[in-house]
């Protein structure tokens, strides 16, 4: 395969892709999401991702998270409804029909959260999203990434690209074994980097230019999980998702950036510029 970016992703081709809200709709029109994740001192990711899907429209929002979790989602995103497993690190997830998951944002790389994530994934044949540790996880073996339900989204960093699917010469190679690896296991693979790049199981690949050095900070990543999920749950095809969802995240911080500056811009204003985007976007 030619490794050539095919698209540019710009803001005509992501308001193409936005649905508005529907006024006569219910929250069962926007999806279910669960975000699993966080341990012992990283609860802090899935607040991010949890309150990421909740400020881009998701309709039902669960954190499956462990109990040491509880109060500080509960208090921190109460919109959210919490899902108990494990005391400092998750222990297994339980599939429930109809949800959408984001996994992987401070999961820790417990012996018990791998085992738990390996009979998750063995069992489950839907589409997700998987992230960081989930990613770190699946690395260990390379038949793990087999049992990664088709059309699914994974989000790597450079590093965590590396750890996958190993290293590569430079940026175009790491291209080039992208598309190929994105077809051999039908995924679509998000590329994370200062310009981030999604290659689909056809072989196309979008490049973003939005988002800004004021992400090169952590929790920048665990929003983008979120809003990934966010959109999956309300209907956007895996494909559409991963264009608009990457866009929103880079528009987000461009918009906080002039607002904060990109060095005091931190997630959480990235999170909470979501609103304005979206109002370009109506
Ligand atoms: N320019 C533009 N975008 C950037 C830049 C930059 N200079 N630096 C980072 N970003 C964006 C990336 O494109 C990506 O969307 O910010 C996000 C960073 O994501 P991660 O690298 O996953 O970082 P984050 O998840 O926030 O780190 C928290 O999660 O992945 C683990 O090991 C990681 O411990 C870390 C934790
Ligand atoms: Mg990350």
């Amino acid at each position: 395969t030619e490794a050539a970016v095919d698209f540019v992703i710009d803001e005509k081709l992501a308001d193409s892709i936005f649905k508005p809200r529907q006024e006569f709709s219910h929250k069962g029109t926007y999806g279910k999401v669960t975000i699993a994740g966080g341990s012992y001192g990283k609860i802090g990711a899935v607040v991010l991702a949890t309150k990421a899907a909740l400020k881009t429209g998701a309709g039902l929002t669960f954190t499956l998270a462990p109990e040491c979790g509880y109060a500080i989602l509960q208090t921190s995103c109460p919109e959210a409804m919490f899902i108990k497993s494990g005391t400092r690190y998750i222990e297994n997830i339980e599939a429930e029909e109809g949800m959408v998951y984001g996994i992987g944002p401070g999961l820790g790389s417990d012996s018990q959260t791998e085992k738990g994530l390996l009979h998750f994934l063995k069992n489950y044949k839907e589409p997700l999203i998987l992230d960081a540790d989930a990613l770190n996880i699946i690395s260990k073996n390379p038949e793990y990434l087999r049992q990664v339900p088709g059309k699914s989204i994974i989000t790597p960093h450079p590093r965590e690209f590396e750890r996958l699917f190993g290293s590569t010469e430079n940026s175009f190679e790491r291209l080039r074994l992208a598309i190929e690896k994105a077809a051999e296991f039908n995924i679509y693979i998000v590329l994370k980097d200062h310009h981030t790049q999604i290659v689909t199981p056809e072989g196309e690949t979008y490049y973003n230019i939005t988002g800004n050095a004021g992400l090169a900070k952590g929790g920048s990543g665990d929003i983008l999980t979120g809003v990934l999920t966010s959109l999956l749950a309300q209907g956007y095809s895996a494909k559409n998702a991963c264009i608009l969802g990457v866009w929103l995240h880079g528009k987000a911080a461009d918009v906080a950036a002039e607002k904060y500056s990109k060095e005091s811009m931190l997630p959480t204003d990235v999170i909470n510029t979501f609103g304005s985007v979206f109002e370009e976007l109506n």
